[in-house]
């Protein structure tokens, strides 16, 4: 059994050749995607790369134009609405109810579950407890600080017991201080209660310090999987390389101090890698190289007939103005 093949049998994730695009614009190219159980794995990668747009692919929220696989724990995804997969999603903004207490904020899943009220308290407080606000639970989310109410987020997500947790830059509206102490909280209760989350993030430093496993993303397609040592040490681009600001890419040997070396291992990496020369707000599909187009079948259409509009207008063109 190849590595590739085994993983894919340990995955409590599975995702392949995922595609989605918001009108011209492609979020996701081809993303394929395998998540451990138990793991936390975190999906980096600067603004636009398409982190959030996966993160709702996964939840259901969003649904792709190609999706060769979507399990979880086995089972199909690609026809599961979002309330009915084993997922829950703790996003930026709390998206909590404001006029609620706390508790009543972390028992609603349950409620709409059909949970009977006392075992809903029941597992609303202990939820509480995991995240230290065990006396906030008639506190209204209105009389909250920023880093408790994203506490309570957290513990909204955590009681319905979901397979995977999904957290969309949870931490990013908190200050250092807090969001150090929330990630150390998070980490620790993953790492006590066994669970596998799947966090997206721009931030390098709470990649390196979180996860067990980095993806990075660069314009809606992977780049590079690996543990964060290997990311940071062994950078397998110079997209990766300078993202992680972890110096250069491992295959620049020593030699890489002298200039003429240097030139030219720059201009093969050049060669070697188009996804390099892609800038994140680069128009889809104009920039993107055509072998990255033609893994998502959905768009082939547009671009046969994009190309056919460029050879009719080409035709079209006064015999004097036409190019050689
Ligand atoms: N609803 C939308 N409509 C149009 N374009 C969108 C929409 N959502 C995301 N995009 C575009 O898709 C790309 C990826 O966005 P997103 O997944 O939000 O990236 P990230 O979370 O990495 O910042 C961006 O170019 C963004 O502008
Ligand atoms: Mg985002």
């Amino acid at each position: 059994m190849t590595s590739a093949a085994r993983l894919r049998d340990a995955a409590l994730l599975h995702a392949k050749n995922i595609c989605l695009a918001h009108g011209t614009v492609a979020a996701l190219d081809g993303v394929s995607l395998d998540v451990r159980a138990g793991e936390l794995l975190t999906i980096l990668g600067p603004s636009g790369s398409g982190k959030t747009s996966l993160l709702r692919v996964l939840a259901g929220l969003e649904t792709p134009q190609t999706a060769d696989a979507l399990t979880i724990d086995g089972a199909d995804m690609r026809a599961v609405p979002a309330h009915l997969r084993p997922t829950a999603t703790v996003f930026q903004h709390y998206a909590l109810f404001p006029h609620l207490t706390a508790g009543a904020n972390v028992e609603y899943g349950l409620r709409v579950r059909g949970v009977p009220r006392a075992a809903r308290r029941a597992q609303a407080e202990r939820a509480l407890a995991l995240l230290r606000l065990a006396d906030k639970y008639d506190r209204r989310i209105d009389q909250l600080s920023g880093g408790e109410r994203q506490r309570v987020a957290f513990a909204r997500a955590l009681v319905t017991r979901p397979l995977l947790l999904l957290l969309d830059e949870p931490m990013g509206a908190l200050d250092e201080r807090l969001r150090a102490t929330l990630e150390a909280d998070i980490r620790a209760l993953q790492q006590s209660q066994g669970m596998t989350i799947v966090q997206v993030t721009h931030s390098r430093d709470e990649a390196l310090s979180m996860s067990d496993r980095i993806v990075v993303m660069h314009a809606g397609r992977v780049v590079q999987t690996g543990a964060p040592e290997d990311i940071f040490e062994r950078p397998s681009t110079r997209f990766v390389a300078a993202f992680m600001g972890g110096g250069e890419p491992h295959r620049w040997p020593h030699r890489a101090d002298r200039p003429a070396w240097r030139a030219h291992r720059l201009r093969r990496a050049d060669l070697r890698r188009p996804v390099d020369r892609r800038t994140a707000a680069a128009p889809w599909p104009a920039r993107l190289p055509r072998r990255a187009r033609g893994s998502c079948p959905a768009w082939r259409g547009r671009l046969r007939r994009q190309s056919a509009g460029r050879r009719r207008a080409h035709a079209e063109l006064p015999r004097h103005h036409a190019p050689d």
